[in-house]
């Protein structure tokens, strides 16, 4: 556990393992902030309202104190509340799951735990601070209830059964609540480098603190946090579930040397064995399928051996390259 960011980053240099190779530092630090990322306002009449979701905001602000009051924990401590599952469906990582093997590291510690069904998991979550399971159940059965209407929405846009992401395709939910602790040199590193999310989609609650960026049109620009909204991010299976009609969103995590930052993104992921592949309704002669089917757990390995290279993913997954 010593190598966990927040524990002994105050005051030191940034460590040469955490200085990235020149073409994937972040470059020029200030980049424009997003202006035109639609903001959903689900109170309305006509579905496409990610404002009024339906998860209370009182609700929003404890998990988030109680997300901070976790990685304030004493290294020991992280560690404890995070080993209580023997097949480990919650657990803790600095930088990312391949810390030992990976070539550089980024600026990220990370708890990550399994969401659903509740009663299966809540018994391995962390118990410090007091109220984690207390606060985080409610919040994520709210996140749960709110993801499966974007799914809803989503499978109404495409034109495909409003139910086809209600059961293997969403099955695995997954809470991964990251810190960003002030960072010596936000120039040389990242938080999280450039990827798709390889899950469906992800519901993402921000702090106020800034750090989050999307590569759009060939730029990066930044995801300012809008108080009580979600980020809703749409992951690589996604794409291939819409053939390609959705685009899983390129983003990365900027540090800062001022503020910690934390965040908490609710993924909803294929079980292991269920299929990832175009949707049946979407395919004719006309529109052949741009993607291979896989399982979940296929997708995953290619995934994970294309590393963040989402030219040779593409190429490995399409059907046409
Ligand atoms: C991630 C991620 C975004 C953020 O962990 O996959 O993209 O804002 N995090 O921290
Ligand atoms: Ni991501």
């Amino acid at each position: 556990m010593e190598h966990l960011v927040s524990s002994w980053c105050n005051g030191r240099s940034l460590p040469e393992s955490y200085i990235l190779p020149p073409g994937k530092r972040p470059g020029k630090l200030t980049v424009p902030l997003a202006n035109n990322i639609p903001v959903i306002d689900l109170g309305g009449h006509d579905q496409t309202d990610v404002i009024n979701h339906g998860v209370p905001s009182n609700l929003m602000d404890e998990a988030m104190s109680v997300f901070k009051e976790f990685h304030a924990l004493f290294a020991k401590d992280k560690a404890i509340e995070t080993s209580k599952d023997p097949n480990k469906s919650c657990y803790f990582y600095t930088s990312s799951p391949n810390y030992a093997t990976e070539k550089f590291h980024f600026w990220r510690d990370g708890l990550v735990h399994h969401c659903n069904p509740l009663e299966k998991y809540i018994q391995f979550w962390p118990e410090r601070p007091p109220r984690y399971r207390e606060v985080v159940g409610p919040y994520t059965a709210e996140v749960r209830k709110l993801g499966f209407r974007i799914l809803e929405f989503t499978s109404q846009g495409l034109g495909i059964s409003p139910d086809h992401f209600s059961s293997g395709l969403s099955e695995n939910q997954t809470l991964l609540v990251n810190h960003y602790p002030p960072c010596p040199d936000p120039s040389l590193t990242l938080g999280v480098g450039k990827h798709r999310d390889p899950g469906g989609i992800n519901i993402l609650l921000q702090s106020d603190v800034y750090g989050l960026q999307v590569f759009k049109d060939e730029e990066w620009v930044g995801v300012e946090p809008i108080p009580y909204a979600f980020v809703i991010n749409i992951g690589y299976p996604l794409q291939i579930i819409s053939n390609g009609k959705l685009k899983g969103a390129e983003h990365r995590v900027v540090t800062n040397s001022n503020v910690a930052r934390t965040i908490a993104s609710l993924f909803f992921n294929p079980s292991s064995e269920t299929l990832v592949e175009p949707a049946k309704a979407l395919i004719d002669a006309s529109n052949p399928a741009l993607y291979k089917s896989l399982t979940y757990k296929d997708f995953l390995s290619k995934y994970i051996a294309a590393s963040s290279d989402s030219k040779a993913l593409e190429e490995v997954l399409s059907t046409t390259l």
